[in-house]
């Protein structure tokens, strides 16, 4: 026994052997052996007892074979099974094997975990065959192997399942497995790849660029959100898409766009806390529900029809959560369908956000424009009506509302008056006069402020409106003070035919324009009131001018009507010799005054019944001289002195005060001088009685050139013809 020196067997192993060899048996069997250098060996090992003659074991014939390298290769080959199994379990592919009768031979652990998903059975799947084991495969899958084992060689093909609301793309490559070189006992090896998320991905980067390219080609929001909207449904195979916004002004939720089922979804106004659109713009993050009808949370499910399943994904600009696009329909959303949607969302609200700017920019150079035009208006002219027609024309068009109209503060009766107007339909209010403790205007002017009044049906505390809004149809009112210096001028009013909710901007806006229609209307009434204060003047000098003249003629009673007739021939002569405009008025004035400075003449020469003594004519030839002295201390006379100051110069110098000669003495006073002799010669005075139309004339024509101008006496003569005795 010390043959056997191994310690890898235990006692009772060499128990059994001794009692095996003992009993006179042969012992067959394998052990371990170790090898002088300390290396294992195994041995195959025979042990035949041999009797001796007594018929006893004295004997062992033991016959020994180192078998350790057999062992091992078949080990080897058993190992590599194993292992390749592992490896066809742990590949991501599906693989199964089908023999020619496409009954399954073989398949992985891949292939069992998506039937498993699947909801399909595996475990005696084994020797089936393929289309039974699995009933969804194609029937072409058939026509598919059946080519592989003509040409012999692997096919791909690309393949799609639905189970239930999970589709599956999947990739499929067939190919043949000989055994043993024999075509006949060949089997077919397929290798399934699940491509689902690459065709999802694919689809998806289609769908965004999609979206990218349509968004592109435009600028304006309105027309881009329908595009938006239509691009959603297309790609995401909706039924209903919307996009609600927040309104910034009014903190609601609009409804602004819709398409599909929901396309009826727009104009309608939420309140963000009580709406699912409200919550998204909060929490900024996806919302999908695929059950609405059994859990609708915040959801409006009486807008959103008989659609289970939405999703909404937030639209953020520059940071902000300005709106949200959902999208509806029947069957439930997937998460990847989430994800398109957040793209397609962010790509939209990038755009929107462009647009928006944009339309900022073009609205503000407009509203510059608008103000330019007003301002132009302005200084190009001072007339009210024109100023308010441009305003009204600016104010409706770039507000964009129907109607405008101004009504201008009347201190004098504590009212307001209709001014101008643009937009109406009716003629009701050309003639408004307001008092302030009536209407929307009159509350305007009282609290100097912006009244605004969105929506007629909600109205103004304390106020109903007036009954143009029902004959106009207005639905919103805006009523602004104009205000210049600190004082309210009037109110421009804007009037809308439909509900509207104004926007900072717009508001702005609108100050503008009320300021600058303020300073206009403040300019215009200053002028306006200058004019006037002017013509009050003017008509009270021309007043006080004929007064003087008739408190004259009164006293020199035989002059009377003197004046006025002197007045009238030296207009018509002074025209007929060229002069118009303010000299024809200063002459005019001044005729009517040119004896004005008799009033200095006592009553005893002025009144004289017979000629002059040397004193008196003396004293008579001082009249220019008072009248000089009185008029030119009236600024607005001055100009028209000419006549009063030199009526008695002769064209020959030897007339008085002065002596001036020729042209020296100024027209105005030789033409007046011809007019003067001609109406005294015509009537009758204290010291004589009137003269002849003949002798008169004759005696103007001998004149000429000594008393008279000739230039004037030739003109004069040209017009005498037409004058009666004593008229002019
Ligand atoms: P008046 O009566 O208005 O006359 C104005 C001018 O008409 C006179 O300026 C004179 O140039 C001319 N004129 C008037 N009457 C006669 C006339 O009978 N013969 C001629 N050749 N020319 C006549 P004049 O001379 O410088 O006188 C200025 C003013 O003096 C007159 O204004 C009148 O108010 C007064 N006056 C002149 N002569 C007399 C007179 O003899 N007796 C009285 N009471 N007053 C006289
Ligand atoms: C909502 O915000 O509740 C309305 C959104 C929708 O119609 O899906
Ligand atoms: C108007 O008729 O223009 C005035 C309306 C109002 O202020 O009530
Ligand atoms: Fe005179
Ligand atoms: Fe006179």
């Amino acid at each position: 026994p010390r043959f056997l020196n191994s310690g890898k067997h235990d006692e009772l192993f060499y128990e059994k052997l001794w009692k095996t060899i003992w009993g006179g048996e042969v012992w067959r069997g394998q052990i371990t052996n170790r090898r002088k250098d300390g290396s294992e060996y195994i041995e195959d090992m025979t042990i035949t007892p041999i009797r001796d003659s007594r018929g006893e074991n004295s004997n062992f014939i033991a016959i020994k074979y180192d078998v350790t390298d057999r062992m091992q290769s078949e080990e080897a080959l058993k190992a590599s099974e194993t292992l390749y199994r592992a490896t066809v379990d742990a590949m991501e592919e599906a693989i199964y094997v089908i023999d020619s009768d496409l009954r399954l031979t073989l398949f992985n652990n891949t292939l069992h975990k998506w039937s498993e998903q699947f909801g399909y059975e595996t475990h005696h799947a084994l020797g089936k065959n393929l289309f039974e084991a699995f009933p969804f495969l194609s029937p072409e899958t058939k026509e598919d192997y059946k080519k592989v084992l003509e040409t012999g060689e692997s096919l791909v093909t690309n393949e799609k399942f639905q189970f239930g609301d999970r589709v599956f793309h999947t990739e499929t490559r067939k190919s043949m497995a000989y055994q043993n070189g024999d075509a006949q006992a060949s089997r077919f090896v397929t290798v399934v790849r699940n491509v689902t998320e690459r065709v999802q991905q694919e689809r998806d980067r289609e769908a965004i660029i999609a979206v990218a390219s349509a968004l592109r080609k435009t600028l304006n929001r309105s027309e881009m959100m329908p595009i938006i909207l239509d691009k959603t449904l297309e790609l995401m195979d909706g039924k209903g898409a919307l996009i609600a916004m927040l309104d910034n002004v009014t903190e609601e939720i609009i409804l602004e766009f819709a398409n599909g089922a929901w396309k009826d979804l727009v104009d309608i106004r939420l309140d963000p806390d009580e709406c699912a659109t409200g919550e998204i713009l909060k929490k900024g993050t996806l919302c999908i529900n695929n059950d609405l009808l059994e859990f609708p949370g915040k959801f409006r499910v009486d807008l959103t029809g008989n659609l289970q399943a939405v999703v909404g994904a937030p639209l953020i600009a520059a940071g902000q959560a300005i709106g949200v696009i959902w999208v509806g329909r029947q069957r439930p959303w997937r998460k990847e369908d989430g994800s398109i949607l957040s793209a397609i969302a962010d790509m939209a609200a990038n755009a929107i956000h462009r647009s928006t700017l944009y339309e900022q920019t073009e609205n503000r150079l407009e509203q510059l424009q608008a103000l330019q035009a007003v301002d132009q208006a302005i200084t190009s002219t001072l007339d009210l009506r024109l100023i308010l027609d441009v305003l009204l024309e600016k104010v409706t068009s770039q507000l964009k509302v129907d109607a405008a109209d101004v009504l201008l503060y009347d201190g004098s009766i504590n009212m307001l008056r209709f001014a101008a107007r643009y937009g109406f339909r009716s003629q009701s209010t050309q003639r408004t006069v307001l008092r302030l403790d009536e209407g929307y205007a009159g509350r305007v002017v009282m609290e100097g402020q912006i009244i605004d009044v969105p929506d007629i049906e909600v109205g103004l505390k304390g106020l109903r409106p007036a009954p143009i809004f029902a004959v106009e149809e207005f639905k919103a009112y805006y009523g602004v003070p104009l205000k210049a210096r600190g004082q309210v001028q009037g109110v421009l009013q804007i009037y809308h035919r439909s509900p509207f909710q104004a926007g900072a901007d717009w508001l702005d806006f609108l100050q503008a324009l009320a300021g600058q229609a303020a300073i206009a209307i403040d300019n215009a009434m200053l002028f306006e009131g200058m004019r006037k204060a002017n013509l009050d003047l003017r008509l009270a000098y021309d007043a006080t001018i004929e007064g003087w003249a008739m408190a004259l003629e009164y006293r020199d009673q035989e002059t009377v009507g003197h004046s006025r007739r002197v007045v009238k021939l030296t207009e018509r002569l002074a025209q007929k010799m060229g002069i118009e405009g303010a000299d024809l008025v200063n002459i005019r004035r001044g005729a009517i005054l040119h004896d004005i400075g008799k009033m200095g003449i006592p009553d005893h020469i002025l009144l004289k019944q017979g000629p002059l003594t040397k004193e008196e004519a003396d004293l008579m030839r001082q009249h220019p001289i008072y009248a000089q002295k009185m008029l030119s201390a009236i600024e607005f006379l001055r100009p028209a002195l000419d006549i009063p100051y030199s009526h008695h110069e002769k064209w020959n110098g030897k007339g008085y005060p002065q002596g001036l000669k020729g042209k020296n003495i100024p027209l105005a006073a030789r033409i007046f001088a011809v007019v003067d002799v001609w109406d005294a010669l015509n009537s009758d005075r204290a010291y004589r009685e009137a003269w002849t139309k003949e002798s008169v004339v004759d005696y103007i024509r001998s004149q000429s050139g000594k008393h008279f101008d000739p230039k004037v006496v030739k003109t004069f003569l040209e017009i005498v013809d037409d004058l009666e005795d004593g008229e002019s």
